[in-house]
C-alpha cells in the first residue's frame, strides 16, 4: 500500500475524541458534535499544504506584507448521508468553500454502492476538491465519488477526508485513483462478514441521524 498517500491524524486531541466517538454509549448529539469537531481538526491537517500568496495590507501602525490562502478555491464535497456530519467542522475552517453533494447509499446484501443524487458547484473542475465521508470501508462509495468528480472534470490532487479506516478501503482507492490523498483519524484491524469496520464505530449515518 502507498502510504505516502495517507495521512494518520495521530494527535492525543483526535485519538481522544474519537474514542468516545467509537463508544456505544455515545449518545447521538455527542456523536454528531465530535464528528464535526474531528472534521475540523483533520480539515487542519488536510489544508496544510494550501499555497499561499503575498498581499499588501494596512495595520494599524504601518503598511506591511502579509500572506493569504492562494491557488485554486474549494469545494468540500460530502457523501451522503454520512459525510453530512462533517461538512460543518471542515466549512468552520474554509467558510468560502463551495459546497457539492454526491448521495450514496450501500447495499446491504452486496456493500457495493449506489448513486441516487448529485449536485456539485457549476465550476467544480477549477476547484481543489476535498471529499468528506466518516467511513471508508470496502472503498467502493469513495471510489465511486472520486470517479464522479474525475468524470466532472476535477484535476489535481482530490482529498478524501474518513474518520475511520479499513485497509481494504485504503487498498481500493489509492488504486482506484492515482492522485488522491487520503486522511483518516485510524486505520482499523479489517471488515466483518457485513462489510462493516472493525473495531470501528458502528453505522455513522444512523448514529449521526439517530435512525437505528
Ligand atoms: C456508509 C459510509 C460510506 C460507506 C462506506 O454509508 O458513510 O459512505 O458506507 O462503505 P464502503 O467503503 O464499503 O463503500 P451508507 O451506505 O451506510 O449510507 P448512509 O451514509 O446514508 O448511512
Ligand atoms: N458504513 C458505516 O457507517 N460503518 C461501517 O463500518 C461501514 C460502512
Amino acid at each position: 500500500m502507498d502510504l505516502e498517500r495517507v495521512k494518520v491524524i495521530d494527535h492525543p486531541m483526535v485519538q481522544h475524541k474519537l474514542s468516545i466517538l467509537r463508544n456505544k454509549d455515545t449518545s447521538s448529539k455527542q456523536f454528531r458534535e465530535l464528528v464535526s469537531e474531528l472534521a475540523l481538526f483533520e480539515g487542519y491537517e488536510a489544508t496544510r499544504d494550501l499555497p499561499l500568496e503575498k498581499v499588501v495590507i494596512e495595520t494599524p501602525i504601518c503598511e506591511t506584507e502579509a500572506l493569504r490562502i492562494g491557488g485554486k478555491k474549494l469545494a468540500v464535497v460530502p457523501i451522503l448521508r454520512a459525510g453530512l456530519g462533517m461538512v460543518d467542522g471542515v466549512l468552520e475552517l474554509i467558510p468560502a468553500a463551495r459546497v457539492g453533494h454526491l448521495g450514496m447509499y450501500r447495499d446491504e446484501e452486496t456493500h457495493l454502492p449506489h448513486a441516487y443524487y448529485d449536485k456539485l458547484p457549476s465550476d467544480v473542475a477549477e476547484r481543489q476538491v476535498i471529499v468528506v465521508d466518516p467511513m471508508l470501508a470496502t472503498g467502493g462509495s469513495a471510489a465511486a465519488a472520486l470517479q464522479y468528480l474525475r468524470e466532472a472534470g476535477v484535476t489535481g490532487t482530490i482529498k478524501l477526508m474518513v474518520l475511520v479506516a479499513a485497509p481494504e478501503g485504503l487498498e481500493t482507492v489509492l488504486a482506484a485513483d492515482e492522485d488522491v490523498m487520503i486522511y483518516t483519524c485510524a486505520i482499523d484491524e479489517g471488515l466483518n462478514e457485513a462489510a462493516y469496520i472493525v473495531p470501528g464505530l458502528g453505522d455513522a449515518g444512523d448514529r449521526i441521524f439517530g435512525t437505528k
